[in-house]
């Protein structure tokens, strides 16, 4: 017979969410974290299913961090709705949310930043240039606060992944940084809160960031290695969509991020981003090429 779980709590304040910390690790019992800013889909609930299944108790800290935004971005109209969040994460078997408000996460005085500048130049970098000194500084915040075990990142945000894997070892951080698969819709777009701003004709039209990045590879799997005609394919299935503006469609290296050669060799990130009227969406896909 199961133990009876005890219903899902709201901790809003540092100093108890570290206390109850505390006590189950000194009860010897393990903590998982999934990191979110909120407003769930079936991408989130995955990485709290994946979490529940090797975590004695799963923490779910809900935040939107104002220092990932930039003066220009969706900060005060990022989506919100507490109640809703909080019955989907009860219906997942999550433990906690830990819900502190900006005071509590950057009280007056708070001037402390970490960063992992190389990984965080590229890609998403370009255009947010402050984005992931203020994830990794949250992040490193929330495992000093919830005292994880482990964490799980959606690899749907995978330069934020390799930042936070990377920010964790070079801080020596006592913590596994788990990866979670990026959850797509029927159609294959991937799962993001911010998919409730598109238009329905821009939702028609998202549908070719995902099948881009499966044209790329099938012609991979055909054979076809050649960088720019695998970026140059990419680019141009996406372009042809007039409510689409791309950002950037990229071949990086992993785990570095350094540019892809001409005939790439290894693991590789296909990543692109694209606006929508002001809406910016991300996707990837990890592609193999001959060693
Ligand atoms: O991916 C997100 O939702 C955020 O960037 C994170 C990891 C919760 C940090 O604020």
């Amino acid at each position: 017979m199961g133990v009876a779980r005890e219903p899902l709590k709201t901790i809003t304040t540092v100093g108890e969410m570290q206390a109850a910390a505390d006590a189950w690790r000194r009860a010897g019992r393990t903590i998982g974290l999934v990191p979110t800013m909120g407003f769930f889909h079936e991408g989130h609930l995955t990485l709290m299913r994946q979490a529940r299944q090797r975590a004695d108790i799963v923490v779910v800290s809900l935040f939107v961090n104002p220092t990932q935004f930039a003066a220009n971005e969706d900060l005060s109209r990022y989506p919100r709705d507490f109640e809703r969040d909080r019955a989907m994460a009860e219906s997942v078997g999550v433990d906690v949310i830990f819900f502190p408000d900006a005071k509590e996460m950057y009280p007056a005085g708070y001037q402390t930043t970490v960063a992992a500048p190389e990984l965080s130049q590229p890609l998403c970098g370009k255009t947010r240039p402050t984005h992931f000194a203020g994830v990794a500084t949250v992040c490193c915040k929330l495992f000093n606060i919830v005292k994880p075990h482990f964490a799980v990142f959606g690899e749907k945000d995978y330069q934020q992944l390799l930042v936070v894997t990377r920010m964790a070892a070079d801080l020596n951080l006592d913590l596994e940084i788990v990866p979670g698969p990026t959850v797509r819709e029927p159609d294959g777009l991937a799962m993001s809160s911010r998919n409730v701003y598109l238009s329905p004709p821009e939702r028609a039209q998202a549908v070719w960031l995902s099948r881009s990045l499966q044209v790329a590879a099938d012609l991979l799997a055909e054979g076809e290695t050649c960088r720019d005609r695998i970026v140059g394919t990419v680019w141009e299935t996406i372009r042809v969509r007039p409510l689409a503006r791309i950002d950037y469609v990229e071949l990086r290296r992993l785990p570095d991020l350094a540019p892809a050669d001409e005939e790439p060799h290894g693991k590789h990130l296909l990543a692109l981003a694209v606006y929508f009227g002001p809406t910016r969406l991300i996707d990837n896909t990890v592609l193999s090429f001959p060693e």
